[in-house]
């Protein structure tokens, strides 16, 4: 298989940003396209992406024809072929040469053209292609529906507010409680949770006469609440009105991007209006994971401070999953430095961080072999593309964080999973 062309388009993501739509155009004329997503509370270590000073991503549309013309007459056998001459053509560690919304746009493009091209759906490459990488190991991973972890109060980058962690996550408790029991709830059913206590949680703030808004993935936002033990209180509070049970039916999770309370200088965290260093923040933690059915805890330290996430995870209960975002960057050899030192059971994988579909699998790879959680994940600032959707499923992933229950860019992540849940069940 050959690509005949590449063609950039300089599109808008959900915050009004500017963004590349790569299309692969393969010689048997079939064509596909990726819309890249991209961050807003980003790891420094992330691949970098290409832009001018204005924000426009003319500099790695005008990449995708020196990619062309290096890739003329090139035989391509397996989307894998392809990443690994990006990797090679770009020659950096964070893709500075070519960007890594640029590599990782064409990586998508022409996986989903080579899909198209043999009959598949997007899923089903991305787990042959992780099972190709994971024969040498004797191991072999099944598609799998994964449980979302609803978005559903932003705070920290994703809002304009006072409340200082970014985000709060209402997750259905299945892979909590019950692994077993995984493939046997509908997709609906847990669509129905994330929709019925964001619906309860905005009238509660609006009864309340408290501002509203709608936060960047799509969680409410509202000035009146400043600490996250308040924040925590009402969202419990709308569970307990949906007839829902919390620990039973539902678990809570946070993503502190500390990154943005953490003051290098100082080494002082602020955090609930009070200020700490990272030892002082540990208990707060702690108690805070005892007081409230939190499963999930994201990047409470910065991007920099494997130990301190070793101690958290030494001192929690051993089913909390405590995941590094900033810490990792989807990239194996930070993933391997934080299973080196205990400091994480569970890691965030985002394709753009590091800028193939390739290195992402590795870091899948790697996660599986380790036991660590692995949850695909989009971006603050989303397009209309559902690719992650697709690339958990693929992967077997048992977690995926796609966002609140509003907002179309993160919908379209639900109704991909509905799609492919009928796809599977023979019910096109
Ligand atoms: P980002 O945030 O896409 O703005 O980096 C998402 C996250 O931190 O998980
Ligand atoms: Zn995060």
């Amino acid at each position: 298989m050959k690509i005949s062309k590449l063609i950039g388009k300089e599109i808008y993501d959900s915050r009004g940003n500017f963004t590349i739509r790569v299309r692969v155009v393969l010689d048997s004329g079939v064509s596909d396209f990726f819309d890249v997503p991209s961050g807003a509370s980003k790891g420094s270590h992330e691949a970098i992406e290409l832009r001018n000073t204005s924000g426009s991503v003319l500099p790695a549309i005008q990449k995708l024809d020196v990619i062309e013309s290096a890739l003329k007459d090139i035989d391509l056998s397996s989307p894998l072929d392809l990443d690994k001459f990006l990797i090679d053509m770009d020659g950096t560690e964070n893709k500075s040469n070519l960007g890594g919304n640029t590599t990782l746009g064409v990586s998508v493009a022409f996986l989903k053209a080579y899909s198209k091209n043999i009959g598949v759906s997007y899923y089903m490459t991305i787990n042959k292609l992780l099972n190709s990488l994971l024969k040498s190991e004797g191991i072999v991973v099944d598609i799998n529906i994964p449980v979302p972890m609803f978005n559903i109060l932003n705070g920290g980058q994703h809002a304009d507010n006072h409340l200082l962690l970014q985000e709060f996550m209402v997750i259905p408790t299945q892979y909590f409680n019950n692994a077993s029991e995984l493939k046997k709830k509908p997709v609906s059913d847990y669509l129905n949770i994330g929709a019925t206590i964001l619906h309860l949680l905005s009238k509660r703030l609006k009864d309340e006469n408290f501002f509203y808004g709608v936060g960047d993935e799509g969680g409410v936002t509202t000035d009146n609440i400043s600490d996250s033990i308040t924040a925590l209180a009402n969202i419990s509070d709308a569970v307990k009105s949906s007839g829902y049970k919390l620990y039973d039916d539902v678990c809570f999770g946070i993503d502190c991007a500390s990154n943005y309370y953490y003051n290098e200088q100082t080494k002082e965290f602020t955090f609930d209006n009070a200020k700490y260093t990272s030892e002082s923040l540990l208990p707060v933690y702690l108690k805070l994971l005892d007081d409230f059915p939190i499963s999930y805890i994201e990047d409470p330290y910065p991007e920099e401070s494997f130990d301190d996430f070793a101690s958290l995870v030494e001192d929690s209960s051993n089913s909390t999953l405590i995941a590094g975002d900033d810490l990792i960057t989807t990239n194996p050899v930070r993933l391997k430095k934080a299973i080196d030192n205990a400091s994480i059971n569970s890691v965030i994988i985002k394709p753009n961080q590091i800028g193939t579909v390739m290195e992402s699998l590795e870091t899948v790879k790697l996660s599986i072999l380790n036991d660590i959680t692995y949850i695909p994940s989009h971006r603050s600032g989303e397009t209309l593309d559902s690719f992650i959707t697709d690339f958990a499923v693929g992967t077997g992933a048992k977690l995926l964080k796609a966002g609140s229950m509003q907002r179309g860019e993160r919908i379209a992540k639900y109704i991909r999973l509905l799609e492919i849940e009928d796809e599977l069940n023979g019910n096109k």
